[in-house]
């Protein structure tokens, strides 16, 4: 197995590969949820909406701690906050590029903003590297991520680091791109892979991030890959479900007892 984790252009290192994909997502956070909205043709909160059904038990439990790492601008941690009782304890929404981050906290609402003072449930923005989180071993019930672990720089690494901070029998969600096969798979290419980068060109201004993005998916490990890196780094119960013919899909998986 050669899968390490992203290679954005001109990256040497595991350092280097971090430092341009936060400084990409910095760049790209103004434009971030309009381009998103129009290359996915919203399709995106159909997934979002998808995948906390999934895990809405946990997210119905008051006292359930979780994160939402990689939350960028904040429209999973939306998503997860809908599912929350009132009350409930906050979620922590952690992501590495503080520009994706700042323009969450907009919408999940820290100290003072929008959500918390309407006495709603919100999430406490954290900015903090996947790789090197500053969290307790063994204290979350519940990890999420939508569209950020295939950045990582070493998907090994992120998923024991996950492993540290979960508690034994505590849960995982990633949200995740794939790449379809057969006839679906042939035209979605297309326009992945030349369509989507022109668009994103024209209303970014910026031609890099969205030339990375069908290739991050390209270098992504499949799902079968994924499922066995999950079970090698301490996980059972690893799943994938597919979503839109297999162009996104959500990986869950439970932290094994020791
Ligand atoms: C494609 S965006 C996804 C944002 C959001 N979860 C969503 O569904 O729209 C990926 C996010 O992952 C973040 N990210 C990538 N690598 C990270 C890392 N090592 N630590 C923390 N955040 C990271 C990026 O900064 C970016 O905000």
């Amino acid at each position: 197995m050669t899968t390490i984790g992203a290679k954005p252009p001109g990256a040497s290192d595991e350092a280097s590969a971090a430092r341009a994909v936060r400084e990409m997502f910095d760049a790209i956070a103004p434009q971030y949820d309009l381009l998103n909205h129009v290359l996915s043709a919203n399709v995106d909160r159909l997934w979002w909406r998808r995948a906390v059904r999934r895990i809405q038990t946990i997210l119905a439990d008051p006292g359930a701690a979780i994160l939402d790492i990689c939350c960028g601008t904040g429209d999973m941690t939306m998503a997860l906050l809908k599912l929350r009782p009132p009350g409930s304890r906050p979620i922590l929404a952690a992501d590495f590029a503080r520009e994706m981050l700042n323009r969450g906290v907009r919408k999940f609402g820290g100290p003072g903003v929008g959500a918390r003072e309407a006495g709603q449930t919100y999430a406490v923005p954290l900015e903090a590297d996947a790789l090197h989180l500053p969290l307790r071993s063994e204290s979350l019930d519940l990890i999420v991520s939508a569209f950020g672990f295939r950045n990582l720089a070493n998907y090994e690494a992120g998923l024991r680091e996950f492993h540290r901070v979960l508690k034994p029998g505590g849960q995982l969600g990633i949200l995740e791109f794939s790449e379809p096969g057969g006839m679906v798979g042939k035209a979605y290419a297309i326009y992945f892979r030349r369509v989507l980068p022109a668009i994103g060109r024209a209303i970014c201004g910026k031609a890099g991030a969205y030339s990375y993005l069908p290739a991050s998916v390209g270098s992504f490990p499949p799902p079968d890959e994924m499922l066995g890196l999950m079970r090698a780094s301490g996980y059972e119960q690893c799943a994938w479900q597919p979503y839109t013919f297999g162009i996104a899909g959500l990986y869950t998986a439970r932290r094994a007892d020791i």
